[in-house]
């Protein structure tokens, strides 16, 4: 009898533990300001307190089998231990990222469209590397998707999503490090063919320095909208100058819109509060008002799979119904709440700064190899003691803080001071740095342990399927399968794993 008073003051304890230890999540938030999340993202984090199930799915190259990444508890970070576990001493792809609001609109691979068909056979687009991107949420390791030009999943069935002129809202997290001028980079509201069906067929966030329609302040890069035959700053698709270059590591994106009226804001994502960079009527060309929204979702690419952009995603969800500026903020609160700071890139024995190495093959029967280079053209060269000074020094490098990212590394040649080691179309080359922004992201590598057990294997920054590999004694970047012959997934991870040692020069 009397235990029922006790029983009754523990469960309100529960509850108000929960409820202020609890932050609930941005869809939570959607929800209580009258604008549900009908799509929820994330390959970092459950977006509802609630919510327990499937964040993605990964597919290793070992054996080509699949896993589901769920949260280490509802409502938390992603469990990356699992998938590191599943894809120890092999690659892994992002095949599918699921939808968590309930309706099923998941994101895979895209398919080919009406710009461009994607790299992979079949022509769909390629699919992220499970390990491009490594964040720490409040402390707790998990990975964001890395698009690179040619990556792209889409859901051209979505239920729920805006059709017409009907009103959406939408944010995501971007890396604004990672973004290039190409087209384009989105993540919201496309068409359902793949193809451009015309003006105001699309409502996507954009994250990119392209300057053919829309800019900013600044060089960029910006949080723009495409609406289809154009990225928006603004109301006409000239400068607003009102929508700033960012510059922070994590950025907040937001785009929503409603009958003539939409708006863009945005805010680092890891400190402070939203900002409108455009809030007014819709663009004045034909075609954009009203809007002939189609409602199908896309992820790194444009609507008619134009896949020349690249970028980093770590949540996003799209809504019905305008929100309000509160509950935008409320949901800004939430994403600093989560605590973004980017991870490890590098891993397996350490590379550094300032010290010459030599990186040796460990394929059965080339193991005598080293890296090296003949002019411009990267080779695997057999080198001893004994060699000339001249071969010696082609077969050192100089390690220097990554020209495109400081969280990896360049090698710079010994005979060729100012020439590194950087990719063009796949294949390894020697080239002066020219000081552009795509010598330096194609000179960026990240060393992890050696696929194979030994030494390191040597991700590219800006590809990181793709990972140093000598086929035919010649450089490449190469992915475990894939359309070139060096991405042949015959001894695979024996070739693109090296061991490092102290420089020949
Ligand atoms: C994985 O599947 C691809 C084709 O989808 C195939 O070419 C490859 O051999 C498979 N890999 C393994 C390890 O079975
Ligand atoms: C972050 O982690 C700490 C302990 O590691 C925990 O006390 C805190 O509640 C966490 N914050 C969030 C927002 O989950």
């Amino acid at each position: 009898m009397f235990s029922q008073p006790i029983l009754k003051r523990t469960c309100v304890l529960v509850l108000t533990v929960l409820a202020s230890g609890s932050l609930g999540g941005p869809c939570d938030l959607y929800s209580t300001g009258g604008t549900p999340c009908i799509a929820a993202h994330s390959t970092t984090r459950a977006l509802y307190s609630a919510y327990s199930g499937s964040l993605y799915q990964v597919k290793r190259g070992s054996d080509n089998t699949t896993t589901i990444i769920v949260p280490l508890s509802a409502g938390g970070v992603a469990n990356a231990a699992a998938q590191d576990t599943f894809c120890a001493s092999t690659t892994c792809l992002i095949t599918i990222i699921y939808d968590q609001s309930g309706r099923g609109n998941h994101l895979t691979q895209a398919p080919p469209g009406g710009a461009a068909s994607g790299p992979e056979t079949n022509g769909y687009d390629n699919l992220a590397s499970a390990t491009g991107a490594p964040v720490t949420l409040n402390g707790s390791k998990a990975y964001g998707v890395f698009i690179s030009p040619g990556t792209g999943y889409r859901n051209d069935a979505a239920s729920g999503t805006a059709t017409g002129d009907s009103a959406e809202g939408m944010y995501a997290i971007f890396d604004g490090t990672h973004y290039n001028g190409g087209c384009c980079f989105d993540y919201g509201n496309a068409e359902t063919n793949n193809k451009d069906t015309g003006n105001g067929h699309m409502e996507a966030i954009y994250f990119g320095d392209n300057t053919i329609w829309g800019t900013g302040a600044g060089s960029g890069p910006w949080i723009m909208a495409d609406l289809e035959n154009g990225l928006f700053s603004g109301q006409s698709a000239a400068a607003n100058t009102a929508d700033p270059s960012i510059t922070s590591r994590f950025v907040t994106a937001m785009v929503k819109g409603e009958p003539n009226q939409w708006a863009i804001r945005g805010a680092n994502a890891a400190s402070g509060s939203l900002s409108t960079y455009y809030s007014g009527a819709r663009p004045t060309v034909s075609g954009y008002n009203p809007m002939s929204k189609e409602g199908a979702i896309i992820l790194g690419i444009g609507g008619d799979n134009s896949i020349s952009a690249q970028g980093t995603f770590y949540e996003g969800v799209m809504t019905t119904g305008y929100p309000t500026d509160a509950t935008e903020a409320s949901v800004q609160a939430n994403i600093v709440a989560a605590k973004y700071v980017a991870g490890a890139m590098t891993a397996g024995p350490a590379f550094t700064v300032g010290s010459s190495v030599s990186l040796r093959v460990t394929t059965a029967g080339y193991d005598t190899r080293y890296i090296a280079h003949t002019g411009t053209t990267v080779n695997t060269q057999v080198v001893t003691s004994s060699s000339a000074t001249a071969l010696k020094q082609q077969a050192s490098w100089t390690v220097v803080t990554g020209l495109g990212n400081s969280a990896c590394y360049s090698f710079e040649s010994v005979d060729t001071p100012g020439s590194y080691i950087r990719h063009y179309n796949f294949v390894l080359l020697v080239n002066a740095n020219d000081g552009t922004k795509q010598m330096h992201e194609d000179a960026t590598f990240c060393p992890i342990a050696g696929l194979n057990g030994q030494g390191n294997s040597i991700r590219s920054w800006g590809y990181p399927t793709r990972y140093f590999r000598h086929y035919a004694n010649t450089g490449y970047i190469a992915s475990n399968g894939g359309v070139h012959t060096f991405d042949n997934i015959a001894s695979y991870n024996d070739d693109v794993s090296f061991v490092m040692s102290t420089g020949f020069a």
